[in-house]
Formats: structure tokens, C-alpha cells, sequence
């Protein structure tokens, strides 16, 4: 598949922190990051292909790989000449985040997993992925987002932050978003290579997230070289909307350690 350079946030100066968004999301997942790290960073918060300011060229067939969007954000990198930098996967975004890792693993600096985990799906999850992909191409959106928002806030969340996250679901089109599922379901299990991951390594994970448990995230954090484990209270699945205060004070904090002593 041919590789393209994505669009959206891209602000501030100094070591790159490239955010990659969860399923069926946008950037705007990274909004509170984007706004806080980039005042030490330079932050990248791509919309991947197929949604917001990425959306899908003429011609352009909604399938792809994990893989396929790995490229894409390479390709981004390549455009505008950054070599190496920060990576940053929330759930879905976590496993492009390893795709990254195994396709490109020295232009890695660091390694920042939230809210996700190294496993493949199970063959009843692979089932279930295409029975979604056959659901969202049916049904649209909204029942996606009416079956899956109640899990992945945490119940102190806003009727605000529904709305947000809700709106995130319903601007991304149903071709994509099962596109999105098919392309999980056919992603490769990442634990093998979690013992050999050399790079700076954070784990963040919300306390309340029922779609992925935490103790889950803590044992994938234990078979990483040196990886840290934070885990945010009073987070679900969506922890960087959900708590942006704690998770940016828990990057920002990784940020400079990791980046210490490196010239922009
Ligand atoms: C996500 O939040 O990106 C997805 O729910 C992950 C998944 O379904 O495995």
C-alpha cells in the first residue's frame, strides 16, 4: 500500500513527541497533551489515514494494516525531516505504536504505552472484530459509540466529556472504522517482543479501565526492560481526556528524563 503524509497537530519546538489516537478516535483524543507538552516539545498529533484532517483520497480503498499506518506516520516524519522521536500509543494507537517499534526501531527514542496492551485477539475477539467491521458498515456509528463510550469512561466522567468522545466517534466514517477493527484483528502478537524493547519506556494506564484492566498493563510494564508503571486514578480507557493533569504531569516528567542532554 502506498504511504502517505498525514495531517494535524504539529506545535512547538525541541524533541518530538509523536501522539498516535485509539480506535474509533481522532487527534483531538491529544488535545490536553498537545497543549501542555508542547510547551517543552515539539508534539505531533497526526489524524491517522481515513478521518479528520487525513480523510480518505479519491480513490484511496478504506483497508489497510496496522502496519500500513505505521508507514503513514513515518512518511509524515519523513516529510518534514524528523529522524527520531517520542512515541505514543493509546489503545489501538498502542499497537501501531509496536508495528513502530519492530518496523522502525532506530528512530525510536522512547516509548510511551497508554491504556493498551501487547496481546493479539483471541479467534472469538478476531470473530467479534469482523462482526463489528459487518455491524459499522450496516449501522453507522452511533451504535458503536452507544455500545462502547459507557466502556471506556470512568463513571466520574462528564456529560461534557461523552459528548466530546461521542462526537470523535460519529465524525469518523463507518469505512474507516471498520477498516480500523479488521486491521486489529489481523495484528500480530507484540509480547515476544516486549523483553527486547531498549528504549526509555513508560506505561500508563487508567485505574477504572474495564476494557483493559489494569493488572493486565502491569504485567505487559514487567516484561519490559526498566519500563515504568503509572497508573492514573480515576481513569478509564481514555485516560489523557479523562485525567490530562496526571497523565501530562507523568509524560512531562518522562519527557525530560528521556530527552535529557539530546540538542533539538
Ligand atoms: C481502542 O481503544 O483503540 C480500541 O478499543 C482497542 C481495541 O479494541 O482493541
Amino acid at each position: 500500500m502506498t504511504s502517505r503524509v498525514l495531517a494535524g497537530d504539529d506545535t512547538g519546538q525541541g524533541e518530538v513527541l509523536l501522539c498516535i489516537h485509539g480506535f474509533p478516535l481522532n487527534r483531538t483524543l491529544w488535545r490536553h497533551q498537545v497543549r501542555e507538552l508542547s510547551k517543552t516539545h515539539r508534539v505531533l498529533a497526526p489524524d491517522l489515514r481515513g478521518r479528520g484532517a487525513s480523510p480518505l483520497q479519491a480513490g484511496e480503498a478504506a483497508a489497510w494494516s496496522l502496519d500500513d499506518l505505521t508507514d503513514d506516520l513515518v512518511a509524515t516524519l519523513d516529510a518534514k525531516g524528523i529522524e527520531r522521536v517520542n512515541v505514543m500509543g493509546l489503545s489501538m494507537g498502542g499497537y501501531v505504536a509496536f508495528a513502530f517499534l519492530r518496523r522502525y526501531a532506530s528512530r525510536v527514542r522512547s516509548l510511551t504505552l497508554v491504556n493498551t496492551k501487547a496481546d493479539a485477539d483471541t479467534a472469538d475477539g478476531k470473530t467479534g472484530r469482523t462482526d463489528t467491521a459487518h455491524r459499522i458498515l450496516t449501522h453507522g456509528m452511533a451504535p458503536l459509540a452507544d455500545g462502547m463510550i459507557p466502556k471506556l469512561l470512568a463513571s466520574r466522567a462528564t456529560p461534557e466529556l461523552h459528548e466530546w468522545v461521542r462526537a470523535m466517534f460519529l465524525s469518523t466514517p463507518p469505512e474507516t472504522a471498520a477498516a480500523d477493527a479488521l486491521a486489529m484483528r489481523d495484528r500480530p502478537d507484540s509480547t515476544p517482543d516486549l523483553a527486547a524493547i531498549a528504549v526509555p519506556t513508560l506505561v500508563i494506564h487508567g485505574e477504572h479501565d474495564v476494557l483493559m484492566p489494569p493488572a493486565g498493563a502491569h504485567a505487559m510494564a514487567h516484561h519490559i526492560p526498566n519500563a515504568r508503571f503509572v497508573v492514573i486514578p480515576g481513569a478509564g480507557h481514555l485516560s489523557p481526556l479523562e485525567q490530562p493533569e496526571a497523565v501530562n504531569a507523568v509524560l512531562g516528567l518522562f519527557m525530560l528524563h528521556c530527552n535529557a542532554g539530546h540538542s533539538v
